[in-house]
């Protein structure tokens, strides 16, 4: 081979790899494997040592060239690189668009939405369509020159790629904008900016590597990206592996939009984002913010916001720039996912197995979009090892839709007032001893049964016979144990939407639907409360009997209303109540007797709790079964058991669970059993379902 030869083949290859780079890093596709690429690399390079003059700094060769440098060159930015303000709510952008409007008000904006990257902004100039020159943003108006490192990112072509017309046209390019971007490829300056940046799993797999080579590991992948970008030493920078996404170019071709200058971007041989989107107004602006703070998982590279651009970029000169940002543009943020906080105490909660879990309870903060005022500590190891003390200000992180955690303590800010945290030695649900578990980190309450009692009797106040509440069933209710939510029945009436959102089973709607529902039943008739209550013999005939007595005034009243009026009743007065007797009327009197309960009365005050003396029912309706008893059997079709009894009670009658001579109707399902035979032995009315509905119509 001559060399006209060589330079022929030279040429060849080199538009051969480009077009290779362009297709695998651009269009996301690959005609040829790794390995014959490498293999036409070689080719190339082997060529060019050959021929050294014929070596061009656009070769693919090239990427990795040149010595380590002594330090950066400082270059001048031809036209400033800006900033951009932020904004962190919808309310922001508002302002935002109404100050734009103000200055354009016969304009109706639309607008370019984009990921906004966790890079470094870069600048690229272009020559006669060949990589001349990168550099960092530095003070915006002069950075430095890292052309060699940026050499080293595949994503950068060395050469642009030339367009055809027709592609251009497609992009919606006039005539004149076209003309100008073929001519200026390949003969003048041309300037791209865009964010370097490193993939989540190139810096997992970087940390994993130094981690092996007992290195000092990378602190984030931003970090990791600027670190990379800095290296004198382009091995060490092409050893980082950094991509890059072109999100502007500079160069005035005339275009009539920000989206024109993504498309163009990519014919020329660059990646854009594929998540960038048009968006008519400021409405589709911030649902794709929302849509991508709750999708972030998806993407392989970190970003801690959008950036919504005015599309328009003609309107760009008259909407200007104040100070060092553009007023075309906004940074929309996502919510932050460290903020700090007062840790205010700390609680315990008892586990499946009895274990000892502590819970931080802390000043409200928000936090990745959400209040929050608990965090969980896993264990006594844990508070230790974060030194950990009661009125510490803490660094607490959300990260997604994880479980809040607190990852730091910051003691400069310590007063002198806060408190050690101590193990409790007795069992803040049931009060039996506390022990530590022996080898373990863990401590364990020594009643075995204590977790599930506690659980139990949770999930018997939300439910349908006592306090009614939708959304609270049995698994839910277990859920706000464990996530420290829920310590006692006063603790429902505090949760938020907020609180159940990272909760499995619930999204905005059903949250909201959940919180309604616990205010709604805050008012609530009085027998409800003392089946709610648990107390030891009260079932649901004692509990109507107790409220027909207790009923402090006929209207709505409240639970301090009620403790006064225990505290005014006698045990003898209890006992000698209708259907009361000596045992159940000696276990109330205990039970509104007992400190804690009275405690836990209190803290429902607190929340707004009140009672109404009936059930609540139609007026003279409510009398239509009075004095009558019901005795039920089998399986009601129409309604379930709970709810027959409900309307029974709703009308004055009574149920009894056993059959016997005072007994005025058995209501009979299918498959009746005994109590049928019992009712027929002693001469009961023997109803079925459709002679009841009738009844109570
Ligand atoms: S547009 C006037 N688009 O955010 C600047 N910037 O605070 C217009 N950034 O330094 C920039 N991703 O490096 C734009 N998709 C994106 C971006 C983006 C990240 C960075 C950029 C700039 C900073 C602005």
């Amino acid at each position: 081979m001559n060399k006209q030869q060589a330079k022929e083949r030279i040429e060849k290859l080199k538009e051969e790899v480009n077009h290779h780079r362009y297709l695998y890093h651009v269009m996301d596709r690959q005609e040829i494997s790794d390995a014959a690429l490498d293999s036409l690399k070689n080719e190339l390079f082997k060529l060019e040592q050959e021929y050294p003059d014929l070596i061009t700094p656009d070769s693919p060769t090239q990427r990795v060239a040149g010595e380590a440098l002594a330090k950066f060159i400082k270059v001048e930015h031809d036209q400033p690189m800006l900033s951009l303000n932020d904004a962190f709510s919808r309310q922001d952008m508002e302002d935002w668009e109404g100050r734009i409007k103000r200055i354009m008000p016969e304009v109706e904006f639309n607008y370019y939405c984009e990921l906004k990257m966790d890079g470094l902004a870069m600048s690229l100039i272009y020559q006669d369509g060949s990589f001349l020159r990168g550099a960092t943003r530095g003070d915006g108006r002069v950075g430095e020159d890292v052309t060699q490192n940026l050499k080293t990112i595949e994503a950068i072509p060395l050469r642009l790629r030339e367009p055809e017309s027709a592609e251009l046209k497609n992009i919606g390019l006039s005539e004149q904008s076209i003309g100008k971007i073929l001519a200026q490829v390949r003969n003048g300056l041309i300037e791209l900016r865009g964010e370097a940046i490193i993939t989540l799993e190139t810096f997992r797999r970087l940390n994993e590597k130094y981690q092996k080579e007992g290195k000092p590991l990378l602190a984030n992948p931003r970090n990791a990206a600027a670190g990379s970008i800095r290296q004198l030493d382009p091995q060490v920078a092409a050893e980082r592996k950094l991509d890059f996404h072109v999100y502007a170019i500079m160069t005035d071709f005339g275009l009539d939009n920000h989206e024109q200058e993504h498309k163009l971007a990519e014919l020329l041989g660059f990646k854009v984002l594929k998540q960038n989107k048009f968006c008519n107004n400021l409405d589709e602006a911030i649902a794709f913010h929302d849509y991508w703070e709750k999708h972030k998982k998806g993407v392989p590279f970190e970003f801690d916001g959008v950036v919504v651009l005015v599309n328009d970029t003609k309107l760009w000169p008259t909407l200007g720039v104040v100070g060092k940002a553009p007023r075309y543009a906004m940074a929309f943020k996502f919510a932050a996912e460290q903020v700090t906080t007062k840790l205010n105490d700390i609680i315990w909660q008892i586990g499946r197995t009895g274990i000892l879990t502590p819970t931080a309870v802390l000043e409200p903060v928000r936090v990745g979009g959400v209040t929050v005022s608990r965090a969980t500590l896993h264990n006594m190891d844990e508070i230790e090892r974060l030194h950990l003390r009661i009125g510490d200000t803490v660094i607490l992180e959300r990260a997604g839709d994880v479980i809040p955690k607190i990852i730091q303590v910051l003691p400069g800010l310590r007063t002198g007032q806060e408190r050690t945290v101590e193990v409790p030695k007795v069992c803040p649900v049931c009060e039996s001893a506390v022990v530590r578990v022996e080898g373990e980190v863990a401590f364990r309450c020594t009643n075995r049964q204590c977790y599930a009692a506690n659980l139990r009797s949770l999930s018997h106040w939300t439910s349908k016979v006592a306090m009614d509440i939708p959304g609270l069933g049995p698994k839910i209710v277990e859920q706000l144990v464990r996530e420290g939510l829920v310590r006692d029945p006063a603790d429902f009436y505090s949760l938020t939407v907020d609180d159940l959102l990272p909760l499995e089973r619930f999204a905005q709607k059903s949250a909201e639907n959940t919180i309604a529902s616990i205010k709604e039943k805050k008012k609530i008739p009085l027998s409800r409360l003392f089946v709610a209550l648990g107390i030891r013999h009260v079932g649901e005939e004692t509990a109507v009997l107790l409220a027909k007595q207790f009923a402090v005034f006929d209207g709505q009243f409240s639970i301090i209303d009620l403790i006064e009026k225990f505290n005014n009743t006698t045990l003898e007065e209890l006992q000698s109540l209708p259907d009361v007797g000596p045992i159940v009327g000696k276990s109330i009197y205990d039970w509104f007797h007992a400190g804690h309960n009275i405690d836990l009365l209190k803290k429902l005050d607190k929340h707004g709790l009140k009672f109404i003396a009936q059930q609540p029912g139609i007026g003279s309706e409510k009398q239509k079964l009075e004095g009558k008893t019901f005795v039920l059997t089998g399986t009601l079709e129409g309604l379930t058991r709970d709810e027959a009894k409900a309307k029974i009670r709703e009308l004055g009658g009574k149920i009894s669970s056993s059959v016997s001579k005072k007994t005025d109707y058995v209501i009979a399902g299918a498959e009746a059993g005994s109590k049928l035979d019992e009712a027929q032995r002693l001469g009961v009315k023997i109803i079925n379902e459709e002679e009841f509905g009738k009844m109570i119509e």
